[in-house]
């Protein structure tokens, strides 16, 4: 079994909360110069294709909009006993903020808008936004993260229009950021958890969030067979590429991330056609190393993602 493994293997990297301010500090400073250039319009191909491309970035904008939306209140929350996650959380949020605005002007750009949410998705993010235990929302909110950065690399591969090119590049850098900084915020409230409520009261919330991890994992999978409907005439990501590229990266993440205690669903995996050996090596785009890449966005070569 995959899991069997994992307890041989040495703790990941792992950066302390002073580290991840600074980083933030330092991208802020910079955040707001950084300009989309949008100067050549775009020829579509066809109008199938342009309704694509404004499908695809307004789902950007919403998970955009989701992730401001609870890291500001998570900051709420987590002010009275850590101020300076606190202050992590808020941070991140703004760049969640900045990328919403950048969608926006986007969207114009593309000949489109920011559309009301369709039923499932409307109902995913009313059901998300209702979460009250905040190990659930960070979980969710990381495992949203890498599903972004995923589906952003390999859009970026396919893309050739330098506007499409540059809104994607600025996208998957920064969610490249993002995912190792969200499994920063998990394991500290799990170590804030153990803390307050102790080993048992710990363990309980491990098993719901373990639930909750393989839920998650397969209705993301879903979201991938829905989403082709909608953004596959602009993307170019066929549903097993796309499919097979989200339940990689949802399971590295954790077997890389092992002290968190959630073990990736095997028998679908093995279903999927994985090794252990394949998903346990190789390059994590999600790692703490991935983040120090992408941390300073000066020098993010595009190649590099
Ligand atoms: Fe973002
Ligand atoms: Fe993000």
């Amino acid at each position: 079994m995959i899991e069997r493994l994992v307890g041989r293997r040495p703790a990941p990297a792992q950066r302390p909360t002073r580290w991840w301010l600074d980083t933030l500090r330092r991208r802020r400073e910079r955040m707001y110069e950084e300009k989309l250039d949008l100067s050549t319009p775009i020829v579509w191909e066809s109008e199938a294709e342009q309704r694509a491309a404004i499908a695809f970035f307004n789902a950007a904008f919403r998970a955009e909009e989701s992730g401001l939306k609870q890291a500001h209140e998570l900051a709420g929350v987590v002010e009275r006993w850590d101020p300076e996650l606190a202050e992590c959380l808020r941070l991140y949020g703004d760049e969640e903020g900045w990328h919403r605005e950048l969608l926006t002007e986007f969207l114009a750009y593309l000949g489109g808008q920011v559309k009301p949410m369709g039923k499932v998705t409307g109902t995913f993010y009313r059901l998300y936004g209702r979460a009250e235990r905040m190990d659930t929302i960070v979980l969710t909110n990381l495992m949203f993260e890498t599903i972004g950065s995923t589906t952003y690399r390999l859009a970026l591969r396919r893309a050739r229009h330098p506007a499409v090119r540059s809104m994607l590049t600025i996208l998957t850098r920064d969610e490249s950021f993002h995912v190792p900084l969200n499994v920063h915020f998990l394991r500290e409230l799990l170590a804030h958890e153990r803390a307050q409520h102790g080993l048992a009261a710990t363990l309980l919330a491990k098993g719901r969030l373990q639930g909750l991890y393989h839920l998650l994992f397969v209705s993301l999978l879903g979201s991938a067979w829905a989403s082709r409907r909608r953004a596959l005439e602009f993307d170019k990501i066929p549903f097993p590429v796309l499919s097979k590229a989200y339940a990689e990266q949802l399971a590295r993440l954790f077997l890389h991330e092992h002290d968190l205690g959630l073990r990736p669903p095997s028998v679908l995996l093995a279903a999927m056609g994985f090794e252990r050996k394949q998903l346990r090596t190789g390059d994590s785009a999600v790692s703490v190393e991935a983040a120090e890449a992408a941390a300073d966005r000066t020098q993010v070569q595009v190649t590099a993602l």
